[in-house]
């Protein structure tokens, strides 16, 4: 997987087409980046910003949310879909306002400790909030590193998941290593899409396995349940 040029392509890319979202603001902030991650988890991007606008008005920290009902919070969830997630960010909240002094922890193992936070949002909140050096890997980044790196149409299921190594894509520099992940995940999100990828716009389209390979179908593991 070892090319470094796919990598600073993509940041570079990144710099100039990627999506003006909330989180991405400078000082943003940890708790911030955390809801929006859960929010996004099943939730498109358009439908999240104004819910998370809201909600984060009304709670700003964990401990406002935890002194609420958690009925209150899956009100406030309102259309997101998935309400359950609102009661896990309601615990999530408790855990770090009574553990934690009402601070977000910066470190992955805390993070992963936390009720509601899996693999994948420990890394996007240690990365995109604390700007640490982690593979975060999403559906968006998988398909991305399929067709790119190893040739092929999709992404193989979730379970899975070892057969996607992100890191060695990500430069050592921290800095330049949040860049590679929020790119590659902008770029499987906006040009290489799962039904009708924008080759033309994309910035590793000449180093991409999969368009190299003719555009093969995908041939691996069924998705199972
Ligand atoms: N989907 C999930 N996490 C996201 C993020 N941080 N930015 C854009 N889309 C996302």
């Amino acid at each position: 997987l070892g090319d470094p040029a796919l990598g600073s392509a993509v940041a570079d890319w990144f710099a100039d087409a990627a999506r003006d979202l909330p989180w991405r603001a400078e000082g943003f902030g940890a708790w911030g980046v955390l809801v929006s991650e859960i929010m996004l988890q099943q939730t498109q991007v358009d439908r999240v910003i104004p819910r998370l606008a809201a909600w984060l008005e009304r709670w700003p920290t964990p401990a406002d949310l935890a002194a609420s009902p958690p009925s209150e919070a899956v009100r406030m969830w309102d259309r997101l879909g998935y309400p359950r997630r609102a009661l896990r960010l309601h615990a999530c909240a408790t855990a770090i306002a009574e553990e934690h002094g009402n601070v977000v922890p910066d470190d992955v193992d805390a993070l992963l400790a936390l009720p509601g936070i899996g693999d994948y949002t420990a890394r996007a909140v240690a990365v995109f909030a604390y700007r640490q050096r982690h593979p975060v890997v999403d559906t968006n980044t998988r398909r991305v590193i399929a067709r790119a790196v190893l040739g092929h149409a999709e992404a193989a299921p979730p379970h899975r998941r070892d057969l996607v190594d992100m890191t060695a894509l990500l430069p050592e520099d921290v800095a330049a290593s949040t860049v590679v992940n929020a790119g590659v995940m902008e770029l499987g999100a906006i040009v290489c899409t799962a039904r009708s990828p924008r080759c033309d716009a994309c910035p590793i389209a000449a180093r991409c396995a999969w368009r190299a390979a003719g555009y093969p179908a995908y041939d691996g593991p069924v998705r199972q349940r």
